[in-house]
């Protein structure tokens, strides 16, 4: 499992002083934070920006287009070969461990891959074991390393994308009609373009304040994690944003996960049916 007390001269990164949420460690420091390897270095991958600041400064040297510091500990450059995105896509799906960026470990696989040099080709054996013996998907199921975004989504990226997980989660879907009539908002969260899980928002015809959250689930595999939690947050923040003064929705008795949910995020019963609670809260 990862432990930032692995990965060697991160006091003589942070010591330089610079912005580190535009720098990326990239190779052996990830695997040597996942205690795969030791690393003898630290390899920084450096947005274009902190680049240009590096090579003024008379801590670090040229060594060809790199820039490296004097006892050779810590190396940084604005490009890499084999990499098809760019730093700031690869920042955005990092691993931050107390405040540093660290190339998440399926980035630094699919580059050895690419590189496929004979150390590559053992560090991706090495890695492809870790991710297989870590059932979680360890590099990215922990919940501060997940990096969600939520997104407003339409009626066709719903037919393509989440129709068939709200026909297994509440056993209905929405048809284009119904999605453009009764839905205020539609937000689906995304790790790395995958939905991992959505909401929807209905507003009440008949009572202008209230808002329902029509649906909210989360994929399966991904369920455990927070972001069920996530989810029902945002769906607040959305409600408040709409000026709604009440948001409502509808659970079965027995389903005693979501009751939890809702409870713990201060809805409380307003209505008991036979099979099914109504729980109100108030914005
Ligand atoms: C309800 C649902 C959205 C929760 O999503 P999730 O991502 O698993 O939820 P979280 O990881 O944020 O966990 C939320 C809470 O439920 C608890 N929980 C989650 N899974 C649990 C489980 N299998 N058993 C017991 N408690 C569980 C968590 O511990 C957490 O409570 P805590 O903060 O007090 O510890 C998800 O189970 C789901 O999609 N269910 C099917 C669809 C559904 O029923 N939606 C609600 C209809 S109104």
């Amino acid at each position: 499992m990862k432990n930032i007390k692995n990965v060697k001269y991160l006091d003589k990164l942070k010591n330089l002083g610079y912005d580190l949420d535009n720098i990326l460690i990239v190779g052996s420091g990830t695997m040597s934070l996942f205690g795969l390897k030791s690393n003898n270095d630290i390899d920084l991958w450096v947005t274009k920006k902190v680049y240009a600041k590096m090579l003024k400064d008379s801590r670090f040297s040229p060594n060809g287009k790199m820039l490296e510091t004097k006892d050779k500990l810590i190396e940084a450059d604005y490009n890499f070969p084999c990499v098809k995105d760019k730093v700031e896509d690869q920042l955005k799906r990092a691993v931050v461990v107390n405040g540093f960026y660290f190339q998440s470990l399926q980035d630094v696989l699919d580059w050895k891959k690419c590189m496929n040099r004979p150390k590559d080709r053992e560090h991706v054996k090495m890695i492809e074991k870790y991710m297989k013996t870590n059932i979680v998907e360890s590099y990215l199921l922990e919940l501060q390393e997940l990096n969600l975004i939520f997104k407003e989504f339409d009626y066709s990226y719903y037919e393509a994308n989440l129709k068939n997980l709200d026909k297994q989660l509440f056993d209905s879907t929405y048809d284009r009609q119904s999605f453009r009539k009764w839905l205020v908002k539609a937000i689906v969260a995304l790790i790395q373009q995958t939905p991992v899980g959505f909401y929807t928002l209905k507003s009440r015809n008949n009572n202008p304040k209230i808002c329902s959250i029509h649906s909210l689930g989360v994929e399966p595999k991904y369920r455990g994690k927070g972001i069920g939690q996530k989810l029902i947050g945002h769906a607040i923040k959305t409600c408040i944003a709409f000026n709604f003064k009440y948001v409502d929705l509808g659970v079965d008795k027995d389903n005693k996960i979501a009751i939890h949910l809702y409870m713990k995020n201060g809805f409380k019963i307003i209505e008991e049916m036979k099979t099914r609670y109504i729980l109100r809260k108030k914005l």
